[in-house]
């Protein structure tokens, strides 16, 4: 079985990134100059993935103009004879088969996969949560698939977390290396107490499913927060399925853009690497560090 589609939830609220995401969707918050999304899907297609997915809702139309052409610009740009920007806004409508499907509520990220049944039918499919951001260097997708054709089980991105922050996550409860770098599930649980997690290995937004879950969400009621967690999903898939899932734990660099403190650490590691604006970014960096530095010199010894 081939993969050959993906599917971007998009239709969440964004209440942690409030205001800015009272009128517009979080996925379209840049990171530099790029909203997360175009990322995402950029990374789709790195791994060979053209047939895309995306779960919207209200107030998410900025994305669909996003991935659409969008013909005074390149008139304009044409009439400027601006090639290098006519190529950068053509990429963006031209680089993926862009599909869009409605998920009436937000009833939680479980409920946004099920609604992708209809596209996606009965085929493996890659899941890329939309303000999740992996850096574009990382083979994190393309191993995935490698994984899910190798072993015909869905496959789910996991990291290593302090255990005070597994409680944000869904928990990865691992039973025996199936390969190396590859672990079988024993179980997994949402979001659990610290105290309670089976590991500190965090479920992250990448996944690669086997159509069974669609079975598998339908046999799954409203969980955390009174949502469809996909986590449920997985978990019904750990003890009913025979392919059980498996976990792939990684260990590069991933952006949570929908959080505000690595949406900053986000826009200031892309920015300081980029050729264009890198360098005088990098020097302003350096000066504000050394700025702090001296006065917290000057303010003395901290006091705890
Ligand atoms: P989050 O867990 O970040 O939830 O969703 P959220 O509701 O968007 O954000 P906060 O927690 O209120 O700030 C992860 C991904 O799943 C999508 C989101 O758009 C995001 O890309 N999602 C979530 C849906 O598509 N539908 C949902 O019902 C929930």
């Amino acid at each position: 079985m081939k993969v050959r589609k993906a599917v971007i939830p998009a239709a969440g609220l964004g209440t942690r990134f409030l205001p800015a995401t009272k009128a517009q969707p979080k996925e379209m918050l840049p990171l530099v100059d790029k909203p997360s999304i175009q990322y995402v899907i950029e990374e789709a297609v790195a791994a060979g993935i053209e047939d895309i997915l995306i779960v919207t809702g209200r107030g998410k139309q900025a994305i669909e103009d996003h991935f659409d052409r969008s013909v005074e610009l390149e008139q304009l740009l044409t009439d400027k004879g601006d090639e290098d920007k006519l190529e950068l806004v053509r990429h963006i409508s031209d680089m993926a088969q862009v599909h869009y499907i409605r998920q009436k509520a937000p009833l939680g990220l479980g409920h946004a996969v099920s609604v992708a049944e209809q596209h996606v039918g009965d085929e493996p499919f890659a899941v890329l949560l939309g303000d999740d951001v992996i850096d574009e260097g990382e083979k994190l997708l393309s191993e995935l698939v490698t994984s899910f054709e190798r072993h015909g089980a869905s496959v789910v991105a996991a990291m290593e977390v302090e255990r005070s922050q597994i409680k944000a996550y869904g928990c990865v409860d691992p039973a025996d290396e199936v390969e190396p770098g590859l672990l079988r599930m024993a179980d997994i649980v949402e979001k659990p107490a610290p105290e309670e997690a089976p590991s500190n290995l965090a479920v992250i937004g990448r996944y690669v499913l086997h159509p069974e879950i669609f079975d598998a969400l339908r046999a799954t009621g409203p969980g955390a927060g009174n949502e469809i967690q996909i986590t449920d999903a997985l978990k019904h898939l750990v003890h009913n399925s025979e392919r059980g899932v498996l976990a792939y734990p990684f260990t590069g660099t991933r952006y949570d853009a929908g959080d505000k403190n690595d949406y900053l650490r986000a826009t200031v590691e892309l920015a300081a690497r980029r050729d264009d604006i890198g360098p005088a970014f990098v020097a302003f960096l350096r000066r504000f560090v050394a700025d702090l530095d001296r006065q917290a010199e000057a303010r003395g010894p901290a006091r705890h």
